[in-house]
């Protein structure tokens, strides 16, 4: 069909373009027929027009526009006028102007859509990801995707400026199990031969650094098959970093520079520099979580100095046993009721706590149902230690110490929830996370995993550790945590092949697993490997943090459901038996 190239995007005019003869482009967002005039308001990626049809002016378009319906395509043709005297618009941009039409082209008609096209949708998530082109076409939607794309552009120039290169690395490489669960992708060439998809480009970058490319960038494609949450995707996007001949303070540095210009462009907002640290073991202490959220105070105390000497049973087990009594304040809470107590103690147990301690801070005094096991001294120093006013509440959790802290910190973000403590317009609170445990020993299979990954440098004065006492090994690994959500996360490298081989003899992997498996890095350590270290940020988190979404669904354009589903293409979907034949594959 014959049309003209607007001159004007949807977005544009203005009050200095009265008078001027234009052409527009878009969508028929909403038609308002009244009496003889009509009005639609047309839409593109740039905002708004409202456009006049009226017989007086010109009879056939308007006669035309009597068949437009919402969606359809158009192409106007018309005079750009003042709105008359009270029909003004502040809330559009366009908003003092409308566009009287001499000439209308129906581009494309629509069928009604599933659901309207607008910010304030009331439609399950599902049909708008079947329909995924429409939601895609929603203002808020069309924000994200572009925040998106300009927090790409700022990331390439930052990486570009400060020396790094930009390398594409394979999608389709070797399973190197460790972590996440990989995809595969069978071989039809190589019969019984499998690639999988990089769960993170790790084993590359650090290659890279061999080839003594020094400072590497990608934004790229990682795949875990996982089980998903609102911030995890089967597939998602990290900006992924390494650097050579540097420390942890090097990277700090070279990352806080990145936070600091999109915090900046992004959410117009200045970042102090140098970021709070807190190292792991604090964190879980204070805050029961190794991505503390600290838009929020309320921190967690431990109180076994308070009950050392205790007659309370509960309490001098779990100091015998080396485990943890850890309290929170939660202000103003002294007067719950039971119910309320009854469902936070609930809370806590599907958690598996064993229990919840609760206390009312009253006068000097605290009423409870274990008061009574307490000495005088003991809830003395129960309230100094807690810092309590009287009409506080003082929660107690007890027992192992990585389980009870955890529990608290979970009961911290849910009195936070019922308190209301974080508002949307909070102030965003970024810290680094550091000292992480090298190795996490798992009971079910009776070994320690590395908690990062198996590249990861122990501090050089634990190494000692790794024989005698593994789990003490700290490593000189970090995260960064945005608002209670960790966004990235790194270490510094073993580069030497005697401290790999001494960290895979702790995670109980042979020599021949570790030369199957990663025996083509293990070689390229032995050709001169420099001191290196790096960052992984997961880009659609910190996307969604910056477009204030709570999940990352909304800010990547075609994600898949919470259980690996794309609901518009249908994938996964069965193949052809031909196609399974190739790849030597029968379905049982
Ligand atoms: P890590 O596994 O910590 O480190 O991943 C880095 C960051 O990626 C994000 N992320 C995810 N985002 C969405 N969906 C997922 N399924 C998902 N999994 C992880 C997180 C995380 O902080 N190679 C190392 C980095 C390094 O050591 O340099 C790595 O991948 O925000």
């Amino acid at each position: 069909m014959f049309f003209k190239s607007r001159t004007h995007t949807c977005g544009e005019l203005r009050e200095v373009n009265i008078g001027e003869n234009v052409i527009l482009n878009g969508w028929v967002d909403t038609r308002r027929d009244l009496g003889g005039l009509i009005f639609i308001d047309l839409r593109d990626r740039y905002g708004i027009t409202q456009v006049v049809f009226e017989p007086n002016f010109n009879k056939e378009a308007h006669e035309n526009a009597g068949n437009l319906r919402g969606e359809f395509v158009i192409s106007v043709e018309g005079k750009v006028r003042k709105r008359p005297e009270g029909t003004e618009n502040s809330s559009l941009a366009t908003g003092q102007i409308d566009v009287m039409v001499s000439k209308l082209v129906i581009l494309n008609e629509a069928k009604t859509p599933p659901f309207s096209v607008k910010d304030e949708i009331d439609t399950s998530e599902d049909v708008r990801l079947k329909y995924r082109y429409l939601d895609l076409r929603r203002p808020k939607m069309q924000q994200n995707i572009l925040m998106r794309h300009k927090m790409y552009q700022l990331v390439r120039r930052y990486f570009d400026q400060n020396n790094f290169v930009e390398v594409e690395t394979p999608v389709l490489m070797k399973s190197t199990p460790e972590g996440a669960r990989d995809y595969l992708v069978p071989s039809r060439l190589h019969k019984g031969k499998f690639y999988a998809l990089p769960q993170s480009p790790q084993q590359y970058k650090q290659l890279l650094m061999v080839s003594g490319l020094d400072r590497y960038f990608q934004i790229v494609k990682c795949f875990r098959d996982e089980d998903l949450r609102a911030d995890r995707q089967p597939e998602f996007t990290q900006i992924d970093v390494e650097m050579s001949f540097i420390d942890q303070e090097n990277i700090f540095e070279m990352v806080e520079g990145l936070m600091k210009i999109l915090f900046k462009e992004i959410l117009n907002k200045e970042l102090k520099t140098p970021l709070p640290r807190l190292t792991f073991d604090e964190a879980l202490e204070k805050y029961g979580s190794d991505k503390p959220d600290l838009r929020f105070d309320l921190e967690m105390v431990t109180l076994n100095h308070v009950f050392e000497k205790t007659s309370f049973k509960v309490f001098q087990d779990h100091i015998n046993n080396k485990g943890i009594i850890t309290g929170l304040l939660a202000p103003g809470c002294g007067e719950y009721t039971r119910n309320q107590l009854d469902v936070i103690t609930d809370y806590v147990k599907k958690l598996g706590a064993g229990g919840l301690i609760w206390m009312r801070v009253k006068d000097n005094d605290l009423e409870a149902p274990i008061a009574k096991f307490l000495t005088e001294d003991e809830k003395k120093n129960l309230i100094n230690s807690m810092n309590a006013k009287a009409g506080d509440l003082i929660f107690i959790v007890s027992g192992s110490k990585l389980k009870a802290l955890s529990i608290m910190g979970s009961l911290r973000l849910e009195m936070a929830r019922r308190l209301n403590l974080i508002k949307s317009d909070s102030e965003p609170k970024l810290l680094w996370v550091t000292d992480f445990p090298l190795l996490e020993w798992d009971e079910q299979t009776k070994r320690y995993y590395a908690m990062h990954h198996p590249f990861t440098s122990p501090r050089l004065e634990d190494i000692e550790l790794m024989e005698s006492d593994p789990s003490k090994v700290r490593a000189r690994a970090y995260d960064l945590v945005l608002n209670g959500s960790e966004i990235a996360g790194g270490s510094i490298r073993i580069h030497n092949a005697d401290l790999q081989a001494k960290m895979f003899k702790a995670l109980g992997i042979s020599d021949e697993e570790a030369e199957h498996k990663f025996g083509f890095l293990m070689n390229a350590f032995k050709y001169g490997a420099p001191p290196h270290g790096g960052i992984a940020f997961g880009f659609d988190r910190l996307a969604m943090i910056f477009a204030n979404e709570n999940s990352i669904r909304d800010v990547i354009a075609f994600p898949k459901t919470a259980s690996a589903v794309s609901l518009m293409d249908d994938s996964p979907s069965t193949v052809d038996e031909a196609q399974l034949k190739e790849l030597h594959i029968k379905i049982r």
